[in-house]
This record gives C-alpha cells, sequence and structure tokens, in this order.
C-alpha cells in the first residue's frame, strides 16, 4: 500500500473543508491553537511511520484521554467496571447529563463525560499516586518520556468546567463517585490536558491496532480479549452522537477530542492520529473525519 500518495491525495481532498467548523471555544486555553493546523501519521504494525504536515506539534489530547483512562481501569478491576458504568452508546452529546438522572447515576459508557469521570474515580482509588503512575503508563505506551500534563490548560478548564462539576455531583449523590469531588476533577482535567503531537498518538494506539501480541507496559497490562472489547467501545462510543456517523463513513474504531485529534486503528495493520482544530457542531474534527473518510476509502480496507 502506497500510504505516502494517499496521505498527500488526501491533503489536496481535504482542502474545501478547511475553513469549515471552529475550534472549540468553551476552553479558553484551547483558543490559543492556530485554528489551520492539520496533521496526519499513520503508522504500520511493521513500524513504519507515514506522516504530513504539522505532525510534531503538540497538542491537548482531551477525550482521546479517556481510552488511556479505560486501559488501566480495566487493567487492574477486570469487568467489576461495568458494575459502575455501561458499555451501551449514549447518543447523546459528551457532556450530556440528561441520561444520567433517568439512569441513576450509572454512565452509558467510559467514553462520555459521567463515564470517565467515573473511571478517574476508580483511577484514584486504585493507584497509590495517581498523576504520576498515569502519565508514566502514557509515556510508556507512547514510548516518549516527556509528554506532559498542561497545567494552565486544566487550569483553564477547571475555571470553566461547570458542567463536569454538575456531572460529579450527581454521580456522588447516586453513590456513584467515592472520592472528593475537587479531586476527581482536578485529575480529569489533566488527564484531558495531556498534549501528543500526530506521531507520538498514533504510536500510544498502535498497541489497539496491534492486539494479537502483549499489551503490557509497566504493571498495566490488557488480554487480546480486553483489548479486543476496548477497540469495540471505541467503535460505538467514541464519537458520542456521531458514532453512528463516524461508523458509516470511516469504519474504524477511534477517538475524537476537543482539540482536534482523532486517533483510531485498523486492527492488525496501523493505528493513525490527525489533528485540526476545527470541529463540526458534534465536537468532531472535520477535516479529521474526513481524512480518515477518504483513508478507508482509498484503501478499501475499514473493519467491515
Ligand atoms: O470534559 C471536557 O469537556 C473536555 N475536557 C473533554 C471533552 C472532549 O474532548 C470531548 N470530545 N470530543
Amino acid at each position: 500500500m502506497n500510504y505516502t500518495n494517499i496521505l498527500q491525495e488526501i491533503y489536496q481532498e481535504i482542502q474545501p473543508y478547511s475553513k469549515m467548523g471552529a475550534p472549540a471555544s468553551y476552553i479558553p486555553e484551547l483558543q490559543r491553537v492556530n485554528p489551520d493546523r492539520y496533521g496526519i501519521c499513520l503508522y504500520t504494525i511493521d513500524r513504519n511511520e507515514y506522516a504530513m504536515g504539522d505532525c510534531d506539534e503538540r497538542f491537548s489530547i482531551q477525550s482521546i484521554s479517556k481510552v488511556l483512562s479505560l486501559a488501566i481501569g480495566f487493567s487492574r478491576m477486570g469487568d467489576r467496571l461495568w458494575k459502575r458504568i455501561g458499555v451501551e452508546p449514549s447518543g447523546n452529546a459528551f457532556n450530556s447529563i440528561i441520561q444520567l438522572e433517568m439512569e441513576k447515576g450509572i454512565p452509558r459508557n467510559p467514553l462520555i463525560n459521567a463515564g470517565a469521570l467515573v473511571m478517574t474515580d476508580i483511577l484514584l482509588s486504585i493507584l497509590s499516586d495517581p498523576e504520576k503512575e498515569y502519565l508514566a503508563f502514557v509515556r510508556q505506551l507512547c514510548g516518549c518520556k516527556d509528554i506532559q500534563y498542561n497545567e494552565s490548560m486544566a487550569t483553564s478548564e477547571r475555571d470553566t468546567g461547570f458542567l463536569n462539576a454538575a456531572i460529579v455531583n450527581m454521580l456522588k449523590y447516586y453513590g456513584n463517585i467515592d472520592n472528593d469531588v475537587e479531586r476527581v476533577l482536578s485529575f480529569y482535567f489533566r488527564q484531558c490536558s495531556v498534549e501528543m503531537n500526530c506521531r507520538e498518538l498514533s504510536r500510544t494506539f498502535l498497541p489497539f491496532a496491534d492486539h494479537t501480541h502483549p499489551f503490557s507496559f509497566g504493571d498495566i497490562s490488557l488480554t487480546t480479549s480486553q483489548v479486543k472489547r476496548i477497540n469495540a467501545i471505541m467503535q460505538t462510543c467514541g464519537f458520542y452522537d456521531e458514532a453512528g456517523e463516524f461508523s458509516y463513513l470511516v469504519g474504524l474504531p477511534g477517538k475524537s477530542g476537543v482539540g482536534g485529534g482523532i486517533a483510531a486503528i485498523c486492527p492488525r495493520k496501523y493505528s493513525v492520529a490527525v489533528w485540526s482544530p476545527r470541529l463540526n457542531a458534534k465536537g468532531n474534527s472535520v477535516m479529521g473525519m474526513k481524512a480518515l473518510e477518504l483513508l478507508t476509502t482509498k484503501t478499501a480496507i475499514s473493519i467491515f
């Protein structure tokens, strides 16, 4: 497969979309990013990298971090997780609170905010130094020692994160949060603030594509079956109320973030990370989604 040519063709063909959408504005710090950035990196399971555009500039991975939190929680807790969080798509916005009240504090899945806040609470209970251990896991997965939280981003989000505060308080009311709500919020916002570039993000997701090999990083390991299940959750829940659309257009398990990043995997073939900060109304990168749609169309390979 000539991925170099395919990435070039994609770049040309997405140009009509380059001014569509707008960067997330609800986190003041995110507005400092140049909205015209575009980078993509595809990393194959035989460790060949194909990159173009702004693939060396780091950005806020935001909700993509929810997959990494799930990996730690699933590794340590196994199926006991599913007493506190479901595995069904929500069909609602990432930060919706409506369903949570109707379903008595059990979030639909770990990739919406409510589910990630419960997962954060679980990590606070099972890790002895949560921020340090989380970052150590991400660094190992990525193979990069200088991955960091962006403290200004985390603080900026805390200052405006009233809806997440409402969600975690509702979860606490229903008995699904054990730790202090402020502690849960501060760790959650730090996870969202992790910064990576497209090269680093594609490497981070390769073990999810290459799951016939052991997934083992430090003391976090997942069975092949557990990786399969995380991929299934990405497929059905990774894009909130646009999960069906992403599945229909792209046909790969993936996860988006409001920083404009998307990570996706083609099982047993490659992982891919794309970044473009302009988002559609559902909070997903316009150019990123289009680029991945073209990728699976041009290669004629998806999970379907
Ligand atoms: O909780 C929030 O609002 C953000 N820090 C993360 C949201 C996000 O990335 C949603 N994904 N598209």
